[in-house]
């Protein structure tokens, strides 16, 4: 249970900063490895951004939680690690969770992972798996670790994979929304309810008509309206044909009725459809507004990145506003991203013709209005749109990242956002997403299509990191 401290940390930073990958405008961590999203709030006028952090290790190992704090999404001030994984509550991992702010005070809830040595698989022995409470005045400063459930406390169905507490207030109530697997292999949620914000009553499970996956990861519920939604990851389930590409599945079920009660979940709806998208977290800022930033990256998948060489891996994608409209959530990046942009500018691409004279950290916008193309980036990756297929495909700037494809009916409008090493590529004004590392060396715009088309391109500034 030893950890490194806050000035291990720092004397660690340095190695990273000489990655001619890193990017510009997208948090990472200062060193070593970062996945979900973590406690993501506002709070008293601040966004706290944690997350989950290996500052010793860039391929993961023990979490704990990193953290970033902004007031505008353009400056942020790298904090000192809020959750160190130091007790015998956590001692494998500080893992993930989620804030829910009252009487000006943060409530941080977590998963606390412990395993044994010896023979285990993990899944049916070996592990504790204990829902933590801890309570900030400022989410600098944490207080004492409070034990709110442990192993015995679950039902006696599911495996030790029950992790990842998250709380929403509905009406008079709050509730945790955990994910889950059961023995069967099935993945799940808990729902539990609770007035102040300390004692949980299990008051429900969420599960799919017919079993999705083997376990639900990192659930959210958000509420738009009246429409409750669930945002989880999906481990397990076979791809479909142009459905669920990816090894781990990210995404939302529309929940009708009542969650106590007699629910009904929608069909499943997959959310961003690139290579490195999981585990987003979603929270409501002063402002009403509904943000989401995921975890640019993905579990357990063969394609890699050449990051590592310095000792740093994975990042947060922008931050996203979520609207719910036609049943469905879309999403763009928040309106501060804009304060990002230099002057704008008029591109005008035509029948194959190169473009290479402008910088490749930009924001693109390109009307499509429902024509078929193919458009080339950055030399390697190519945007194909025929008979309603978007198919997305890298060569060697993939490191293993092949092909994705999302079907859509009527294409009207994309846009870019470039970074140094990712794309995130909105389609429809948010209908749809796709989110991917790259590993190329051209620091050119390097674009071609093989249409005439008349594209708004604004190269864009970095985030300041203090
Ligand atoms: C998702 C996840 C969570 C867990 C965390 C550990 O990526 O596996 O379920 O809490 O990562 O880092």
């Amino acid at each position: 249970m030893t950890c490194l401290n806050n000035e291990q940390i720092k004397k660690l930073e340095k190695q990273a900063s000489n990655d001619e990958y890193r990017l510009n405008y997208h948090l990472m961590p200062p060193t070593g490895w970062l996945n979900d999203p973590n406690g993501l709030c506002q709070f008293e006028g601040i966004y706290h951004l944690y997350y989950q952090y290996a500052p010793d290790d860039c391929f993961g190992g023990d979490k704990y939680w990193g953290h970033y704090s902004t007031k505008d999404f353009i400056t942020f001030k790298n904090e000192p690690v809020a959750l160190f994984p130091d007790c015998s509550l956590d001692a494998g991992g500080a893992y993930s969770g989620s804030t829910i702010i009252k009487d000006n005070k943060m409530y941080v809830y977590y998963t606390g992972n412990v395993k044994y040595p010896g023979k285990h698989d993990y899944i049916h022995t070996g592990r504790d798996h204990n829902t933590i409470m801890v309570i900030s005045d400022d989410g600098i400063n944490f207080g004492e670790k409070v034990c709110l459930m442990k192993n015995d406390d679950y039902p006696d169905d599911l495996t030790l994979h029950v992790r990842d507490p998250q709380i929403i207030k509905n009406g008079d109530h709050y509730y945790m929304i955990l994910g889950a697997r059961t023995n069967q292999d099935v993945g799940c949620c808990l729902l539990y309810r609770s007035d102040d914000l300390v004692n949980y009553k299990l008051v429900n499970r969420i599960i799919s008509n017919e079993p999705f996956g083997y376990m639900w990861e990192c659930p959210n519920l958000v509420k738009f309206d009246e429409q409750m939604i669930l945002f989880c990851c999906p481990q397990g389930v076979e791809t479909a044909g142009y459905d669920y590409e990816n090894l781990y599945q990210n995404g939302y079920y529309l929940i009708n009725g009542d969650l106590e009660k007699d629910y009904r979940l929608s069909e499943f709806i997959e959310f961003d459809h690139g290579f490195d998208y999981y585990a987003p977290q979603l929270f409501i800022d002063e402002q009403g507004r509904t943000i989401i930033i995921g975890w640019m990256g993905m579990p357990d998948v063969p394609y890699t990145n050449p990051t590592t060489k310095y000792n740093w891996q994975h990042a947060f994608t922008l931050p996203r506003e979520l609207t719910f409209k036609n049943n469905k959530v879309y999403q763009l990046p928040i309106s501060e991203t804009k304060s990002l942009r230099k002057a704008k500018e008029i591109i005008n691409l035509s029948n194959h013709e190169k473009i290479s004279c402008k910088g490749n950290i930009y924001e693109l916008y390109l009307p499509i209005n429902n024509r078929d193309f193919t458009l080339t980036l950055r030399n390697d990756a190519v945007i194909d749109y025929h008979s309603n297929l978007l198919t997305f495909s890298m060569g060697a700037s993939g490191y293993g990242r092949d092909s994705r494809h999302i079907v859509i009916d009527d294409l009207s409008n994309m846009t870019i956002y470039s970074d140094t090493s990712s794309l995130e590529i909105f389609f429809n004004d948010g209908e749809y997403a796709l989110t991917t590392r790259i590993y190329d060396h051209s620091s050119n715009l390097e674009i071609s299509i093989d249409t005439e088309i008349q594209c708004t391109y604004y190269e864009l500034n970095s985030y300041q990191i203090v």
